[in-house]
């Protein structure tokens, strides 16, 4: 070998790294303590202990509200397994299902990913949403079980089906055998009362809801020195960049009080910080890391992560399209074209022209690109797309790091 190349691939080997486990700042890593919910925790705990002591007396219905990043999954979750164990040690079959309102986005899909998590084998097409929840529930009844649902990011799936569709998730549990055996909890990201149940409902959710505020700097700050603390090493950062993070984030210092969007920041810093070859993460990088992220393709972020491998193609398309023209909107015809030819570097075979559709009013739908209509002269009418945010650069990249996972679950 080169002399040279072995000094350069031994000094990058030799090159002290900051991290211990990135993984840990991931926004799908679940903590193994969740500090200032708490109280969140206890109503959740009182609100189902029926199942504990008086098992099929109700069935419950639990309202989660908060913005983002505020740990609504996460409390949720926590909850849910916690208390499946408790139960469990006392003699209570109880199950948890967790269904995600953006993977799951039909009323179908919806009770087919339930009936499924609780093991059941239902065919893909050929029966009802409702006698796949019959289904459920005389599961449920025959075998002296009970089971908590979580609909994650309701608000998502009551945005894009009509109300009888939302009316049928919140009353589904009434008819049949085994209704008193189904509980729910709802997790929506509106801090406002809903609105999209019926009045009953409704009513009913109002006495039944955990809200979860925003984060403070100084409940950030805890998060933060918790996650640093697992994802870095000893001495590898200052704790100065903490507190610039959660003063930054802080709902009292009007920020949003997102420990997700902190969590983040702190985990683009130190990907900077490792770049740069720094041998600590300072103040400097976090400058840097705020800069670098934009709330909005955060908030994208999480609403397409669960979005099909094609639509996140088509949204590729689109990027790419705007940042190569460096227009405000580009047409649909164009998208097209380079979605083809992007489908080819993938190795995809190309979607209909009708399907291609229905993912662009997807995701308009979540916020992600917005529409509009042009006459054009002697081609008719045309459509128009856009992404009225930035930069687009990180969301690039994003999409693209997402497609390879999604590729690679898929082989
Ligand atoms: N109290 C907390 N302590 C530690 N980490 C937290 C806390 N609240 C939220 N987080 C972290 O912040 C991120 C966002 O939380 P999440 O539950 O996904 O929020 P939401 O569902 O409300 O958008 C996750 O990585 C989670 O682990
Ligand atoms: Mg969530």
């Amino acid at each position: 070998m080169e002399r040279d190349v072995r000094r350069i691939i031994e000094d990058e080997l030799r090159r002290p790294t900051l991290f211990k486990n990135r993984e840990s700042l991931a926004p799908e890593y679940v903590p193994d303590a969740l500090p200032y919910r708490d109280e969140e925790l206890r109503s959740l705990a009182s609100y189902f202990r029926h199942l504990v002591t008086d098992p099929g007396s109700i069935a419950q219905r639990v309202l989660v509200t908060g913005g983002l990043g505020t740990g609504k999954t996460t409390l949720v979750r926590m909850f849910a397994t916690g208390f499946t164990h408790v139960a469990r040690e006392r003699g209570v079959s109880l199950d948890y299902i967790h269904v995600n309102c953006y993977r799951s986005r039909t009323l179908f899909s919806i009770v087919h990913d339930a009936a499924s998590q609780l093991g059941l084998t239902t065919p893909s097409r050929g029966f009802s949403p409702r006698e796949i929840v019959d289904m459920i529930l005389s599961f449920l009844e025959e075998n002296d079980r009970y089971a908590i649902m979580v609909l994650d990011d309701f608000h998502y799936f009551a945005s894009v089906v009509g109300r009888e569709s939302v009316y049928f998730i919140a009353r589904m549990h009434e008819a049949g055998d085994g209704s008193r055996r189904l509980n729910l909890v709802f997790i929506s990201a509106n801090t406002s009362t809903t609105g999209f149940f019926d009045p009953v409902t409704e009513s009913y959710l109002d006495r039944h809801v955990v809200r979860l505020q925003p984060y403070s700097s100084s409940q950030l700050l805890g998060i933060l020195r918790y996650r640093a603390r697992l994802a870095f090493q000893d001495d590898a950062y200052d704790e100065e960049a903490l507190e610039f993070i959660a003063e930054y984030e802080g709902v009292d210092k009007n920020g949003e009080g997102n420990a997700r969007h902190a969590l983040t920041t702190l985990l683009v810093a130190g990907d900077i910080a490792e770049r740069e070859g720094a041998r600590r993460l300072t103040v400097e990088h976090v400058r840097k890391a705020i800069s670098r992220l934009s709330r909005e393709i955060e908030r994208v972020s999480d609403a397409i992560r669960y979005s099909p491998l094609h639509e996140l193609l088509l949204l590729l398309s689109i990027v790419r399209l705007l940042r190569r023209r460096n227009v405000k909107g580009v047409e649909m015809g164009e998208v097209e074209e380079e979605y083809r030819l992007l489908c080819n570097t993938y190795g995809e075979t190309p979607r209909r022209h009708t399907q291609l559709y229905e993912y662009v009013r997807n995701l308009r739908r979540l916020g992600i690109v917005d529409t509009t209509v042009k006459n054009v002269e002697n081609r008719g009418r045309t459509t128009i797309i856009s992404i009225p945010y930035g930069p687009l650069e990180e969301l690039e990249k994003y999409l693209d790091a997402l497609i390879w996972r999604k590729k690679d679950v898929e082989y």
